[in-house]
């Protein structure tokens, strides 16, 4: 591929997966690409300089491959946020919904000290669920959350506005919108 300045370059869309109807946004190319996996580690980092940083958390499953990243950059830890049943230790957890159905997602409950300081990592922002109960999973251990960063927002689904009610600083790199 040639060389961009711009991850949605890099990113593709598969037309009707998981059902008809949906565009899925895959970031799987843009994850194998070596410029573009760099561009997108670098640009989720972009609004933070100088920023420090005690934990990076990353959403199961795709922000675990861009937290890692985000986290070694920033010389953070990395802390997951799973789906029900994973972690082994003692959890919290937290309920939201899906288009069908509900689900759940935990976090260790000694992962997040008081007080610390916390950038929240996935890679697509859509209803918001699934970032929503992430939050309240840090702010529950009492994680001060800086900022909320996704490689793509789908405003059309609401995300970023729920978010931003919950008084979060949300950063996205790409939308889709209308399309
Ligand atoms: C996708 C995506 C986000 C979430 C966004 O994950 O990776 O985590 O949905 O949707 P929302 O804003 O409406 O909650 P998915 O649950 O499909 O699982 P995966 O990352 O484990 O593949
Ligand atoms: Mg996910």
């Amino acid at each position: 591929m040639p060389a961009s300045t711009s991850v949605k370059d890099y990113i593709r869309t598969i037309v009707d997966f998981p059902k008809e109807g949906i565009m899925f946004r895959d970031v799987t190319t843009l994850f194998a690409d070596p410029r573009g996996f760099r561009m997108a580690i670098d640009q989720l980092l972009h609004p933070y300089a100088g920023v420090r940083f005690d934990k990076v958390v990353g959403l199961e499953a795709r922000g675990f491959i861009l937290g890692g990243a985000v986290a070694h950059q920033l010389s953070a830890g990395f802390v997951p946020i799973r789906k029900k049943g994973k972690l082994p230790g003692a959890v919290i957890s937290e309920d939201y919904q899906l288009e069908y159905g509900e689900a759940v997602v935990e976090i260790h409950d000694d992962a997040i000290q008081p007080g610390e300081k916390i950038l929240v990592v996935d890679d697509l922002l859509a209803t918001g669920g699934t970032a929503e109960a992430g939050i309240k999973l840090i702010e529950r251990l009492g994680g001060e959350i800086i900022g909320c960063a996704f490689v793509i927002d789908l405003p059309d689904l609401g995300g970023r506005a729920k978010l931003e009610a919950l008084g979060m600083d949300v950063h996205a790199l790409c939308a889709y919108e209308g399309e």
